[in-house]
């Protein structure tokens, strides 16, 4: 096709040229992609290209021949490389296109899809009690599994020989040369008072932890979760103590009103003590919140004893304020509807799948608490 061509230009007839041009147009029309153009433009405007042959034959035209054709030969030159930059840029935008389509990234795909692991009811209930209570301003402090007899009982106003010792059902580690001996805490309530001995009311604390006891049944395994609650300033009391522990439950467990009754208790580390149930129905095999004639117990709460204060470095004439404390488990176990406390801990992954979190939904007030 190109030796014929040559030869029409070599004659440079009027419609040869027209031919020459038109089909030139149409290659670079059909160019499917930037290889196929760049070929075009090397056939067409090369040096041996094409157009380049029919400027060349400008050189052997008389004067008269080259006036009139010189401007329709450079002309078409123009019009084509013209139509060459035009292709160009239009397959450059495809191949961007198709490039930004083939490469955009769907930022509300779960990030590894193949994700099979759980978040454990426990650490759910955990991440939403906290949020609530960081919302309402408490501050998360922590203490060690492993405690003194002191801080778990003696400063807590529970001395030695005090018949509550019996009720917690300690695991004692050997004792030491001393004759003191470490203890597996059996509540969070040492938190109080390492955070009393270390510093200044006002104190506003949460403490979520794990706490010890020699008890297993449906509803008890040695080893469980408490939240403790401790405020401590000049004036705070058991109204404060109300509102907070209502809030609480209405938004943990996501229903307008939580019926809530305090009922007069007794802890040796509070005085007035109080325990406090939510009205609930389980008739029909399941807890249902807010109806029924049925009392829940959830928590134990009280304004710290004076005793507690001044033991942990504080003037209790100046300084006073609330305490709770509540199981995690039990509240899960409620919350989330699992009868049985035991496998809650025995690490079986179809209870896991069933009772689990998926791991991206991080509980927050705004966002709900466990969709
Ligand atoms: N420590 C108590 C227990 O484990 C619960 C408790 C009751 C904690 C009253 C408190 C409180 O802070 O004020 O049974």
């Amino acid at each position: 096709m190109r030796v014929q061509t040559r030869e029409a230009i070599r004659s440079c007839k009027m419609q040869d040229l027209s031919k020459l041009e038109n089909e030139a147009l149409a290659r670079i029309a059909d160019a499917g992609d930037e290889a196929a153009l760049e070929a075009a433009r090397v056939d067409l405007l090369g040096k041996k290209g094409s157009i380049s042959e029919a400027l060349k034959t400008l050189g052997t035209m008389t004067p008269d021949e080259r006036k009139a054709k010189g401007p329709i030969i450079n002309g078409m030159r123009d019009r084509v490389t013209a139509a060459l930059a035009a292709r160009k840029g239009a397959l450059g935008d495809v191949a961007l296109e198709a490039k930004l389509k083939a490469e955009r990234v769907d930022v509300t795909l779960p990030v590894r899809p193949e994700m099979q692991g759980r978040i454990h009811p426990v650490s759910q209930i955990l991440d939403e009690a906290t949020a609530i209570f960081a919302d309402m301003g408490f501050a998360i402090a922590e203490g060690p599994d492993i405690e003194t007899d002191d801080n778990n009982f003696t400063k807590l106003n529970i001395p030695p020989e005090h018949p509550a010792r019996q009720m917690h059902d300690t695991f004692y580690l050997k004792a030491k040369a001393d004759g003191t001996r470490h203890l597996l805490r059996t509540h969070t309530s040492p938190v109080q008072v390492r955070t009393m001995l270390a510093q200044k009311p006002p104190i506003r604390i949460i403490v979520p932890g794990r706490v010890y006891r020699m008890d297993s049944d449906q509803t008890h395994t040695p080893m469980f979760h408490q939240i403790e609650g401790l405020v401590i300033d000049e004036n705070s009391h058991m109204g404060h103590l109300k509102w907070i522990l209502e809030e609480f439950c209405r938004a943990l467990f996501e229903v307008p009103k939580v019926e809530m009754r305090f009922r007069p208790s007794h802890f040796p580390f509070t005085e007035p003590s109080a325990e406090v149930d939510i009205r609930c129905d389980r008739s029909g095999g399941e807890v249902k919140l807010g109806q029924g004639n049925d009392w829940l117990e959830i928590l134990g709460c009280g304004m710290v004893h004076p005793k507690v204060i001044e033991m942990c470095g504080h003037d209790p004439a100046k300084y006073q304020g609330f305490a709770w404390g509540m199981g995690l488990d039990r509240l899960a176990m409620l919350k989330y509807g699992a009868p049985d406390l035991r496998a809650f801990f025995e690490g079986d992954m179809r209870w896991l799948k069933h009772y689990g979190f998926a791991a991206l939904d991080m509980p927050s007030l705004a966002g709900g608490l466990s969709r």
